[in-house]
């Protein structure tokens, strides 16, 4: 097993499950506060109706949520056709750009277009779909985003089963041989994260578990406690 060190986990709420009226107050609830440094980054939902069947918003909701906040967003492209429409996330200025290996045929293509627009290119794969085929293409990724629902719901039940490819893809970063961060996203909640982070996971995506109840900032700390002391507790699982 790997000492390396790893970064603080990250907290990703996603606003899927915010009030849309009113994104911008959603936002700042979870932002810098004076007793929390705030979020690491902010999820944003993107679904086409095509490939996956839910319609939320694209970009122009995103050029207003940019001048709403300073936090990173972290745009999640669940639509069809991630060539033509993800570099205009990044040169909205959206900080991390995730679009879905099962939506394109040349992923490199499409991750290099992204950084050439000035952001992070993140590859998502659907929890059916294996992380083997992908490998040697992540080595243009900054990010892989393992789905842990079908996409296109909050809500929904985390499926431990894709941890195995969390466990795979944190081995290879630990050995040095891949610089990603690996996100998941997906019924993460205080009963679930837990094993996300003794898994591997960098950044964790919660949308229910931060938005439903009416504190969201207590929600984000007790999921980023539940998953620092996970992640630094005496690692009894290979990894
Ligand atoms: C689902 C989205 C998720 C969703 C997660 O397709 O990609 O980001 O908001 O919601 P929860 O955390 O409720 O499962
Ligand atoms: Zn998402």
């Amino acid at each position: 097993m790997c000492e390396h060190a790893r970064p603080a986990p990250m907290i990703a709420p996603s606003i899927l499950s915010a009030d849309f009226a009113n994104l911008a107050s959603e936002i700042a609830a979870v932002g810098p506060s004076s007793v929390d440094p705030g979020v690491d980054w902010v999820h944003v939902d993107v679904m086409d109706n095509h490939f996956v069947p839910n319609l939320t918003l694209g970009l122009p909701v995103v050029h207003s949520l940019l001048k709403a906040t300073t936090i990173p967003l972290d745009c999640h492209l669940m639509i069809e056709d991630p060539a033509r429409w993800a570099p205009p996330y990044a040169e909205a200025g959206a900080h991390n750009v995730t679009f879905h290996a099962e939506a394109t045929d040349d992923p490199i293509a499409v991750a290099k277009d992204i950084r050439a627009a000035g952001g992070r290119a993140g590859l998502a794969i659907k929890p059916g779909t294996a992380l083997e085929p992908y490998l040697e293409v992540l080595t243009g990724f900054d990010t892989l985003l393992v789905m842990s629902v079908e996409p296109g719901f909050g809500g929904q039940s985390f499926m431990p089963e894709v941890l195995d490819k969390v466990r795979t893809i944190r081995k290879i970063v630990d050995r040095g041989d891949l610089r990603l961060l690996v996100e998941i996203d997906g019924g993460i909640s205080a009963s679930t994260i837990e094993q996300a982070a003794e898994a591997g996971v960098d950044c964790f995506v919660a949308g229910s578990a931060v938005y439903s109840g009416d504190d969201p900032a207590a929600r984000v700390a007790e999921l980023r406690a539940l998953a620092t002391a996970a992640q630094s507790a005496p690692a009894g699982q290979d990894r």
